[in-house]
């Protein structure tokens, strides 16, 4: 490939999925004389995740940057690997969305000794050395779970009793599930019969939702809200609502994050009550990115993404023309 000799990816006997493996370790330009970007993936948990992906291939592939992605499967020490491939590889920008909020700073360091620009998309660390990346480029996930308690807030602004709350949170130690977990509680701190009465992590898998929900649903005798802090774990909760014989969005009001299609389509249909937005539509941003750290540019610190909420009437009117 390129007329040059190939590299082979360490990473590939870890039964990570590089879908681009093919580069030459001397030139970070890559063969074709565009811009080789090594871009390590959280996964395919959820529509999120696959919008996202699709987002950042296509927008390499018309930006015209050569793109090594890697997939860590939720796991950090797939990503440490990945990181570090990257690195032998000598390509010219690293771009990652970590799993986990803490435990980069010794694989960030490499990449910085090795002066290979990082950016973070989607989510950030939480190392205190800033300097061991350029720029985070997502969304301002504690914004999120604060729209979303907002809207609980208003919602039961009239009711007498206790509101009992459950909560699906996103994967243990990622950045989205802490922020949204801060956010939301933040909101509702100051409406005290809103109680979240369990919490507990759905992992963003609809799978995972639906086996949490049904556990909530047997220890919990009275179920008012769920907060899930993404579509997928709502879609799957709402699969458990109904096997247990309530109606979802009715029975028992459902508040989530993302907005993707399916979420979207159950918000129409008055399953879900409210979505706040988290966009994964980050692709043509990151390349802008890429290109300017390459050429030496300065980027701004931080990069935050343009989101919004939806209700049901809103839901109906943007479905039609929903990209994800
Ligand atoms: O980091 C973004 C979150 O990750 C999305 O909200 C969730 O669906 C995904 O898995």
């Amino acid at each position: 490939m390129f007329g040059k000799k190939l590299t082979v990816v360490a990473v590939g006997v870890l039964g990570l999925s590089l879908l681009t493996a093919c580069g030459n370790a001397a030139d970070s330009t890559g063969g074709a004389g565009s811009i080789v970007l090594g871009f390590s993936q959280v996964g395919a948990e959820s529509g999120w995740r696959t919008a996202n992906t699709k987002s950042i291939q296509e927008s390499a592939k018309s930006a015209g940057i050569e793109l090594k992605f890697s997939d860590a499967q939720q796991k950090q020490e797939n990503q440490i690997t990945a990181i570090r491939s990257f690195i032998q590889q000598k390509v010219k920008v690293i771009a990652f969305s970590p799993v986990v909020e803490s435990g980069w700073d010794t694989v960030l360091k490499e990449a910085k000794t090795a002066n290979i620009p990082v950016i973070l998309t989607d989510r950030s660390v939480d190392s205190s050395d800033k300097s061991l990346y350029k720029t985070f480029l997502g969304s301002d996930f504690v914004a999120e779970g604060k729209k979303a308690g907002e809207w609980l807030v208003k919602e039961t602004a009239s009711a007498s009793g206790d509101v009992n709350v459950v909560e699906l949170q996103g994967s243990t130690g990622s950045a989205p599930a802490n922020d949204r977990k801060k956010g939301f509680a933040d909101a509702i701190a100051s409406a005290s019969k809103i109680k979240v009465v369990a919490s507990q992590t759905g992992e963003f898998t609809r799978a995972k939702g639906k086996e949490v929900m049904e556990a909530f649903l047997k220890s919990q005798s009275k179920i008012d809200v769920l907060y899930a802090h993404n579509d997928d774990m709502a879609l799957g909760a709402i699969e458990a609502i109904e096997a247990a014989g309530k109606k979802p969005g009715t029975d028992i009001k459902i508040v989530s994050v993302d907005a993707v299609k399916d979420g979207m389509t159950a918000l129409a249909d008055g399953k879900i009550n409210y979505i706040v937005e988290c966009n994964p539509l980050l692709g043509p941003q990151l390349m802008d990115l890429v290109k300017k750290v390459s050429a030496g540019q300065e980027v701004p610190a931080r990069i935050e993404t343009q989101e919004t909420e939806f209700d049901q009437a809103k839901a109906k009117a943007a479905l039609p023309q929903r990209q994800y």
